[in-house]
């Protein structure tokens, strides 16, 4: 089973760019592997307790469970609106997850993972947590980041990470592929050398923090948000300390996937994470791997409310189509790396490589089709070398787009489809079948040329699916080529257009954007 997971989303605001990001790079991911023929199990979620959400709760006076009912309602409508599909949804308020969260809890009490201390030091309410002089900026000083900075003496309890560092650090160092990708590693070695001998506080005093899984030992406290949402991974697939359900077994079959943006990787998932599940005794074979995303960033300034540059993905579906979003926002990041929210190279790059060159295929393709063959797609006369090296750019693009997509490189994959689709735009103005329409002498000619155009789109249909599912299934039903939605990758030979096959009246799957659309968001 390929078992990928997103992060939850922190409910405490609606949904931003680098959320509709992080769920649609995962749902390509998913739903790509499905198309390699392997089962998949898909789980995302959102992420529910915690200081800030009791505080805008608070703010918005009404009370937190209200509060994140309502947030969360915009976030999976969200989903669900950009196609989205995922099997299984994470809500931390579940009771299946507090149960789950609980028993961990108690489990590793017993085991001695877990025991109580008093600490004084310094807190940032913002980042909640206890900040050390290495949260010191040069002059000393917490700076601005960690928000309001209070001293506090408090009795909490603790989680023993640093008994499992040395393993982390070999596991990580050993011949298990585990960051992706790869460069991040380092950062997260370097991480773990400035944290050993420290231990992980997972408690918050219920009189600062209501809001939170209540400590199964101690009703005087409630956990800590991180130790409550990692967690997620595995509660909802039926986790349990003792023994586990067997859905969990059929799900967690090997490494599973997460999805996470470069934010969480240090300490969270690179450090907490590993940990408390090589204390529940998962084996190096069975630990996740992490697949660190880089952040959309405005104008080259990090998103934020403060500079009011927030961007609203359920706005730009509606103006632009959920299609033209999910394309952009895996097209225009290398996935790893930073990249820079513009609309304007939305609208470019859908105009130029959906609407220009896929449409015009397309469009040359069926339309043509009708036209000129009554709607016949059927192979003519003896092929020429334009006919052969179209059909070897095929197997070329395919394997390219296997090859960037098995490394989760989307961007890369559709480059490589779109070399094909640019390779057929070139064969058909060299072919001008337009031409070779009006000459009886050449219409078996002109049904090879055509031919050749239509299996091509047949063939970028299914290698398109997984990025834009809704123009897969409008270019299949336009084919008239119902089987297209259940192949495979390994399916994926010259020939998925039956002899003198009938298509369907074409439309334009790719309309233009107009630019007047941009300038009025
Ligand atoms: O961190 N570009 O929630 P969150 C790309 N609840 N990705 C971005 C981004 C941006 N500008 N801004 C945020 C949390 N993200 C926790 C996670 S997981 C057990 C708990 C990504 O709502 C961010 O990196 O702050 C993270 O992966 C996800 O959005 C949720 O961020
Ligand atoms: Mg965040």
């Amino acid at each position: 089973m390929f078992f990928l997971t997103t992060a939850i989303d922190y409910t405490n605001g609606s949904p931003h760019i680098g959320h509709a990001y992080e769920k649609v790079l995962a749902d390509v991911i998913a739903r790509y592997h499905r198309l390699t023929g392997e089962e998949v199990y898909f789980l995302t979620g959102v992420d529910q307790h915690g200081q800030k959400v009791q505080q805008t709760a608070e703010k918005e006076g009404v009370s937190p469970e209200e509060f994140v009912k309502r947030t969360t309602g915009k976030f999976s409508r969200l989903w669900t609106k950009l196609g989205v599909e995922y099997d299984g949804w994470a809500e931390t308020t579940d009771v299946r997850h507090k149960a789950c969260v609980q028993s961990i809890l108690s489990n590793l009490y017993t085991k001695d993972q877990i025991y109580r201390k008093s600490y004084k030091g310094h807190y940032s309410v913002r980042q909640e947590q206890f900040l050390t002089d290495r949260d010191r900026d040069a002059t000393g000083n917490f700076g601005p980041e960690w928000g309001e900075v209070t001293e506090i003496e408090e009795e909490n309890y603790y989680f023993k990470l640093s008994e499992h560092t040395d393993w982390l650090k070999s596991f990580l160092e050993g011949p298990l592929e585990t960051i992706l990708p790869a460069f991040r590693k380092t950062e997260l070695l370097n991480a773990i050398d400035r944290n050993t001998g420290t231990d992980l506080c997972i408690s918050r005093p219920k009189e600062r923090l209501r809001w939170g899984i209540e400590i199964p030992f101690d009703a005087n406290f409630v956990t800590y948000v991180w130790f409550d949402a990692l967690i997620n991974y595995i509660s909802f697939i039926g986790f349990t300390p003792d023994s586990s359900l067997p859905v969990f077994d059929d799900v967690w079959t090997d490494r599973p996937v997460h999805i996470i943006g470069k934010d969480i990787m240090v300490p969270a998932h690179g450090i907490y994470w590993f940990a408390i599940l090589h204390a529940l005794g998962f084996t190096d074979e069975k630990m996740p791997q992490l697949l660190v995303h880089g952040w959309w960033n405005i104008r080259g300034e990090k998103m934020s409310k403060s500079l009011g540059n927030i961007v609203d993905p359920d706005q730009l579906a509606d103006t632009f189509g959920t299609e033209a979003l999910r394309y952009y926002l895996v097209r225009d990041i290398h996935t790893g790396k930073d990249s820079d929210f513009d609309l304007d190279r939305l609208v470019m790059l859908y105009n130029t490589e959906l609407a220009n060159e896929l449409g015009n295929l397309c469009n040359r393709a069926l339309n043509m089709s009708q036209r000129f063959t009554d709607g016949i797609i059927s192979p003519g006369g003896p092929l020429t070398a334009d006919d052969t090296n179209l059909q070897q750019s095929l197997i070329d693009t395919t394997a390219a787009y296997r090859k960037a997509m098995d490394n989760h490189e989307i961007s890369q994959g559709l480059e490589a489809l779109n070399r094909h689709v640019v390779h057929c735009n070139q064969y058909a103005e060299r072919m001008k079948p337009w031409e070779l329409n009006k000459n009886l002498q050449s219409k078996d000619r002109l049904a090879t040329v055509l031919h050749h155009l239509a299996e091509s789109v047949a063939h970028c249909a299914v290698l398109l699916s997984p990025i834009l599912p809704g123009a897969a299934v409008k270019l299949a039903s336009q084919l008239n080529l119902a089987t297209l939605s259940k192949l495979k990758l390994d399916d994926l030979k010259w020939g998925l257009i039956p002899l003198h096959h009938e298509i369907n009246p074409p439309t334009p799957v790719f309309p233009r954007i107009e630019v007047k659309a941009v300038e009025e968001t």
